[in-house]
């Protein structure tokens, strides 16, 4: 651990704590803060009407990263947009319809690969990249804004289903049966991603996540071919070109293979999912930065439970450095003053 420590007071908390320093007050964010549990979003939603819309107006995604920072002063801000930006800029359909989640045209992966134009991202990109730099100007030097996109595996389990699947078993009956043409897609979404998370790091990102929502139902073989491959190709681009920037790796649900993510991937933090051991996280915790682990149900709950809970996770990873956060996205329908007791929780010795 120690050779990680570049310990430099005038970075923020959670670039500290990316970079290996434990604290006694760790940083704290939640992921999915920006988004319908607030009333401002609800508004700015409402008027946008159409959800990518919002993604690719500067001036409303900007608006949108800001408001969860303004009410609760996190640590962090976390940009504005969606994983399912990447295959909506190479040229899918993608629509995100009331009440029913993302839908796309879903096709099969030789299919997908004489389809996508890596050339007609550049437009898009840039749109969310000037929300990022917005972003970053508008923020004081104490807070990180984190930049951020979905995995290889997870976004192509909706590309191929074309929708949320249970048990993402649409993509892994096409990836089983077309493995060759599963790979190169997973390949070009993996250079595609870095392309998009190096500019998002030029405009302004100080670190990123990639979110892996899907990786915890695939045997240990093609987690390692589908989840660490092209996970581990993707920071080793990524390190050419922005050597200091942390990466945060986020592949839930595959409790089991997380050291087996770590050493072979490379990323400097691991989030957590709500299931994973905190004795688990605490031993993660002493090869990488850990984030997490927080039920969102619990949150959204409330109460006496709420708060012991929010004591034990503080306890248990005391002395690693750990980014207080929840272990998937917080629900739309937890009340504000729940968020408001978290933090002030978190943030009492
Ligand atoms: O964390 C943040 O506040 C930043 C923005 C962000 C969104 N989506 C905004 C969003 C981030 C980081 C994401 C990631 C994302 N998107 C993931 C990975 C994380 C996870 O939750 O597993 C996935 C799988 C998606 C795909 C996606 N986008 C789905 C399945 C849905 C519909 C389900 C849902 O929660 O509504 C979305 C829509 C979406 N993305 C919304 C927001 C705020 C809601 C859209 C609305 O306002 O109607």
């Amino acid at each position: 651990m120690t050779d990680r420590l570049t310990k430099n007071a005038s970075q923020p908390k959670l670039i500290r704590v990316l970079k290996g320093e434990a604290e006694t007050i760790p940083p704290v964010w939640l992921m999915r803060q920006a988004g319908r549990y607030l009333p401002e979003y609800r508004e700015l939603r409402a008027r946008a009407n159409d959800f990518l819309h919002l993604c690719y107006t500067p001036e409303w995604a900007a608006e949108i990263t800001l408001q969860p920072i303004r009410r609760f002063e996190f640590d962090a801000a976390i940009l504005f947009a969606d994983i399912l930006i990447i295959p909506d800029a190479l040229g899918q359909n993608v629509r995100f319809e009331e009440g029913h989640g993302p839908r796309l045209d879903g096709m099969m992966p030789g299919d997908l690969l004489a389809m996508l134009d890596r050339e007609k991202t550049g437009e898009k990109f840039s749109l969310i990249c000037e929300t990022v730099s917005r972003v970053r100007e508008a923020l004081t030097a104490e807070k990180t804004l984190i930049g951020f996109c979905g995995a290889p595996w997870t976004v192509a389990t909706y590309m191929i289903a074309g929708h949320g699947t249970p048990d993402q078993a649409p993509a892994r009956t096409a990836a089983y049966r077309d493995r060759e043409n599963f790979d190169r897609l997973l390949d070009l979404l993996a250079e595609v991603s870095t392309d998009y998370l190096v500019a998002q790091i030029e405009a302004g990102a100080q670190a990123v996540q990639i979110f892996d929502s899907w990786a915890g139902v695939l045997p240990d073989e093609e987690f390692d071919r589908w989840v660490i491959a092209p996970t581990a190709k993707m920071i080793k681009l990524l390190r050419m070109r922005c050597p200091d920037v942390p990466v945060i790796g986020f592949p839930r649900g595959a409790d089991g293979l997380s050291q087996r993510f770590i050493e072979q991937t490379g990323v400097d933090a691991i989030g957590c999912n709500t299931a994973m051991p905190l004795a688990q996280m605490r031993s993660l915790g002493k090869s990488v930065t850990v984030q997490g682990n927080l039920d969102p149900l619990l949150l959204e709950a409330g109460g006496l439970l709420l708060e012991s809970r929010i004591h034990d996770i503080r306890g248990a990873l005391s002395g690693v450095p750990h980014i207080f956060n929840l272990g998937h996205g917080i629900l739309k329908t937890t009340p504000i003053e729940h968020v408001e007791q978290l933090v002030k929780q978190v943030r009492s010795n």
